[in-house]
């Protein structure tokens, strides 16, 4: 029964944000709008994490304060009278670590671990692979698949990163500061003004320090990425390493890049050291002072061993927490980049588009027309121009021409994989500019020089023209062709 309600709960959780949501409009090149061309859909659940963690925050400091009410109930009550002159506080204290605290941190994981995280990272993977799928052919001509895929599972899963981060130890960490700022305050309204200088002191050492971490750590990145490269390029082309004997200079290489990124990681680290140095002093000080101050108010009034016991726990906790919020600070940032990286690769359209109320192409005798094409990949030369070819219904054609002479030119906008670059393209009359790209694709057949087969069954290989071709069909297409003894086989 328990265990059934959790179940449910769990998976309502989990359906809060729709990961399939369509994205609205073109994808922006500014961060920001990016992020948020991203994250459209999910900011309900996102700042509902922001109120659960404040809360969670505020606990830290609550049980703080009740620390100290205990340590003066003590000093002014005996022990036999503990419970019944104190009943409120022993309540207020077993609600507060035993039911709030729970409760919250509960809901706190539950938001980022059930509701975002799973969700977040793949809305916003859908989104990027959804354009990217889009763009025409020049853009996947002019970068690698390898660098695409990983640009975007890279981007999607940093903004899922600093989405969690952010509601995770930012918000936490400003909630417990403002409610140390208030607890502290009740004591003496001085303490609030130490803590506001040392909370100056620490951001301004965060914003000294952290672009040089994160310039060195990107430094360490790229260094690392070079290595890989090296080994990759050398191990793909081994043949061609052996055929030449060049073993030792593709070591030497290999070798170079690794001191490179000796030298750079050597760089992060110091780095990195004189970081933690400088917080744990910046933290150290934080206790110091406030009970410092609680203790020399002491005489002149009002301030009672609770509440020094008081000031002294959430200086401590505070301080503490400066080490685990810094460093997260630094991997959002260092998040950040990876997303306008993303987004740089990503963003820029370069597609080619269905003209607006475009009709589906009507194939009735298959003639086709080039007249007077130009194109050339956007360059001066290459490619094709001028041509005119005129070819009737059910004629059959071979094209010949040595490398480069535009074969594979002339069929690529006979598909309109691109566009034109003067004149144009008709079957049996129709403008292919002017008819939808999927009904002209369909009704081409096309073998292509290279062999491609995807990662998956090789009857979904054959069916991957009509999807809905039923499984004899394939066998039947294996046949004719002849793959399918050697399929089987
Ligand atoms: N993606 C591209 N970007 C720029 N120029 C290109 C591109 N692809 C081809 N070209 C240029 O267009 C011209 C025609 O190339 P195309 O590939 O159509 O020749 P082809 O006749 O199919 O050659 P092959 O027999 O080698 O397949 C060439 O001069 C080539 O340099
Ligand atoms: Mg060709």
């Amino acid at each position: 029964m328990m265990r059934q309600l959790y179940h449910n709960l769990i998976l309502r959780a989990g359906n809060q944000i729709d990961p399939n949501a369509p994205a609205l409009g073109v994808p922006p090149l500014k961060l920001q709008a990016f992020m948020a061309w991203c994250l459209r859909g999910g900011w309900r659940v996102v700042w509902l994490g922001v109120v659960i963690s404040m809360l969670a925050g505020l606990t830290e400091v609550v049980s703080m304060q009740l620390l100290g009410n205990v340590v003066d109930a003590v000093a002014e009550t005996p022990s036999e009278a503990f419970l019944s002159n104190h009943m409120g506080l022993v309540l207020a204290c077993i609600f507060v670590l035993l039911v709030a605290r729970p409760l919250l941190f509960g809901g706190l994981a539950l938001t980022q671990s059930v509701m975002i995280g799973p969700n977040i990272g793949m809305q916003v993977m859908a989104r990027m692979f959804r354009w990217t799928l889009g763009q025409s052919v020049t853009f996947f001509d002019n970068d690698f698949a390898g660098r695409l895929a990983q640009k975007k599972m890279q981007a999607s899963n940093s903004l899922t990163e600093i989405v969690i981060e952010t509601v995770n130890a930012v918000t936490f960490g400003l909630a417990t500061v403002l409610g140390t700022a208030f607890l502290v305050g009740a004591v003496s309204p001085w303490m609030i003004l130490a803590l506001v200088l040392w909370f100056g002191v620490y951001l301004a050492f965060l914003r000294v320090m952290l672009p040089i971490i994160r310039t060195r750590s990107a430094a360490r990145a790229e260094a690392k990425a070079q290595v890989t490269g090296q080994v990759v390029d050398t191990i793909s082309n081994i043949k061609t390493v052996k055929l030449f004997a060049g073993d030792r200079y593709e070591d030497g290489k290999a070798l170079g890049a690794m001191e490179h990124l000796r030298r750079t990681a050597l760089r992060f680290g110091e780095a990195q050291t004189l970081f933690r140095l400088g917080l744990m002093f910046i933290a150290g000080a934080l206790p110091v002072i406030l009970v410092g101050m609680a203790i020399a108010m002491r005489d002149g009034g009002g301030v009672t061993p609770g509440d020094v016991a008081a000031v002294g726990a959430v200086g401590i906790r505070l301080s503490q927490m400066t080490g685990w919020i810094s460093y997260t600070i630094m991997v959002i940032y260092s998040h950040v980049g990876e997303v306008e990286d993303g987004m740089n690769t990503l963003a820029p359209p370069n597609r080619i588009e269905d003209a607006s109320g475009a009709a589906e192409l009507e194939v009735r005798d298959g003639h086709i027309r080039f007249e007077n094409v130009s194109f050339a990949y956007g360059q001066r030369d290459g490619g094709i121009e001028d041509v005119t070819l005129d070819i009737a219904a059910g004629e059959k054609l071979a094209v010949v021409g040595a490398s480069g002479a535009g074969k594979s030119t002339l069929v690529s906008l006979l598909l309109r994989l691109y566009d034109t670059e003067k004149g144009r393209i008709t079957i049996d009359g129709q403008d292919l500019s002017q008819v939808t790209q999927d009904s002209l694709r369909r009704q081409i057949g096309m073998v292509t020089q290279e062999t491609a087969m995807f990662n998956r069954s090789a009857l979904d290989n054959i069916r991957y023209g009509p999807p809905d071709a039923s499984e004899a069909e394939g066998m039947r297409a294996a046949q004719t062709a002849e793959p399918h003894e050697f399929i089987l086989g």
